[in-house]
């Protein structure tokens, strides 16, 4: 990526947007296990409302120019599973290809170092998306578990998903 772009909390101004990208995204069924026909409301709820924190990634230096990504950082968990965190990332079509999701990944990270969490859990990985695969093991996650057949996919019917896990702190942090 050569032209500037920044990382940075979503605001009730960006969401717009976000949703435009959102809809496109999961109306493909083929990433995302959010119904295709989601509502704007359902998936405000769920990207906007429900999350530790809801980011953006912006062309330009104040990141104030298109829209090019968006990611959500949560507990995985609720209590004794909370120390463990999800994130969901999504980039625009034209701009894929040129290192933004690992950006926001790796920007997710640090937040989630940043908030105590001591690891990063993907759930629902869907086979067939390869590049997103290929991606995550390159940022250092594990494949921990396959999930026969967990995902609908639109086109291609069931696929298995994986569960996609990565420690984010020293391993010595996470004995008792
Ligand atoms: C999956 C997804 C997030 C990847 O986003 P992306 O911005 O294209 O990802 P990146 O550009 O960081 O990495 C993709 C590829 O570009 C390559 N790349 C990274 N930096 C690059 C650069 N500066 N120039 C060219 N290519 C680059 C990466 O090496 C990677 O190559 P690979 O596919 O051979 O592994 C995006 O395709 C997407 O939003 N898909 C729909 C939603 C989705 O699937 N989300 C993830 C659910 S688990």
């Amino acid at each position: 990526m050569t032209s500037p772009y920044l990382i940075r909390l979503c605001t009730e101004a960006d969401w717009p947007e976000v949703w435009t990208l959102l809809h496109a995204t999961f109306q493909g069924g083929d990433t995302y296990a959010f119904a295709p026909e989601s509502t704007e409301a359902e998936i405000r709820a769920a990207w906007l409302d429900a999350p530790r924190a809801t980011y953006v990634l912006r062309e330009g230096d104040a990141g104030q120019g298109r829209l090019l990504g968006t990611y959500v950082l949560k507990p995985n968990q609720p209590g004794l599973g909370s120390h463990v965190c999800n994130c969901g990332y999504v980039v625009a079509p034209e701009a894929q290809g040129q290192g933004l999701a690992s950006a926001m990944c790796e920007h997710s990270q640090r937040e989630a170092r940043a908030m105590g969490f001591l690891a990063m859990q993907f759930n629902l990985v869907v086979s067939t998306n390869e590049r997103a695969v290929r991606l995550w093991r390159r940022l250092g996650f594990d494949i921990v578990a396959t999930l026969p057949q967990a995902f609908r996919h639109q086109r291609l019917g069931l696929v298995d998903a994986f569960v996609m896990f990565k420690t984010l702190v020293d391993k010595d942090t996470l004995d008792p």
